[in-house]
């Protein structure tokens, strides 16, 4: 059984039809990579499986619970965790504080007002997972472009989430950040299921291998990247540039 499952998702915002018609389902531990060019809708899909957005018409299923009535914070409890296209990060906070305060909605008040000497495992852990426990006691505000999207990253695990939707991580990384980027993906998917947002053919090279291409609102083609990248469709679709070429 898949652990997501759309079935003919639309979203209208008024007249303009943002998702047409999409039907998409995703296994347990894929790690599934979402292309297309600005405007297509990937962030919109997103947002609508985390009930940001409501469906206009459709059904979307999360490990056997319907999604499309739900509130955000009740999807964010059935086990979804979401990254936004723009920083969500306190800044004055330091790295192990911003992770403890995302993992501290898991936990009961209780355990909220009892007074810590040190961090608990569970922060450390996640900290050592992305690699930023060098920095766990630096405000966030100090941190590189890469680092904050790590703690970005460290912030949705500590919400022990079963599925990760990531808007562009690697975006606006420089080429050491995006190896570490993708290593950092493909050992989370061990334990994860991961939707990825990215335009980098390069990227998707080394680490994609389902891919799934959204256009004007709907499903262009899905398949491994070789396919994807051979398909016409896909090349008209970017106007014969490669993928990365679309976004600014
Ligand atoms: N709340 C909204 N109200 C009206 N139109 C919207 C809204 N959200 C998105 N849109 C429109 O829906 C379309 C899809 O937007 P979306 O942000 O999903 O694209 P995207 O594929 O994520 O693009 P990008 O690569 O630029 O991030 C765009 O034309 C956008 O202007
Ligand atoms: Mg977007």
């Amino acid at each position: 059984m898949s652990l997501l499952t759309i079935e003919g998702l639309t979203v209208t915002f008024g007249t303009f039809t943002a998702l047409d018609n999409i039907d998409l389902t995703l296994d347990e531990g894929q790690l599934r990579f979402l292309i297309g060019p600005n405007g297509a809708g990937k962030t919109t899909l997103i947002d609508t499986i985390t009930g940001r957005t409501r469906p206009t018409q459709g059904t979307i299923t999360f490990n056997g619970h319907t999604l499309n009535t739900r509130s955000e914070h009740q999807i964010v409890r059935t086990g979804i965790g979401r990254t936004f296209q723009t920083s969500v990060v306190f800044e004055e906070l330091t790295v192990a504080d911003n992770v403890d305060l995302a993992a501290s909605f898991r936990q009961r008040p209780w355990q909220l007002l009892r007074r810590r000497r040190t961090l608990p495992h569970t922060v450390t852990d996640i900290l050592d997972r992305v690699g930023l426990t060098p920095h766990t006691h630096r405000p966030a505000a100090t941190l590189s472009h890469g680092q904050r999207q790590w703690l970005e990253i460290a912030m949705l695990l500590a919400q022990r989430p079963r599925l990760l939707l990531l808007d562009e991580p690697v975006a606006g990384m420089s080429a050491e950040e995006r190896t570490r980027t993708g290593a950092l993906l493909t050992e989370i998917a061990t334990d994860h299921t991961i939707v990825v947002i990215e335009h980098d053919m390069d990227f998707l090279r080394r680490y994609a291998t389902d891919v799934t291409v959204l256009h004007e609102g709907r499903i262009l083609t899905h398949g491994d990247v070789t396919t994807v990248q051979n398909d016409p469709k896909v090349q008209e679709v970017y106007l014969g540039r490669a993928p990365q070429e679309a976004t600014p």
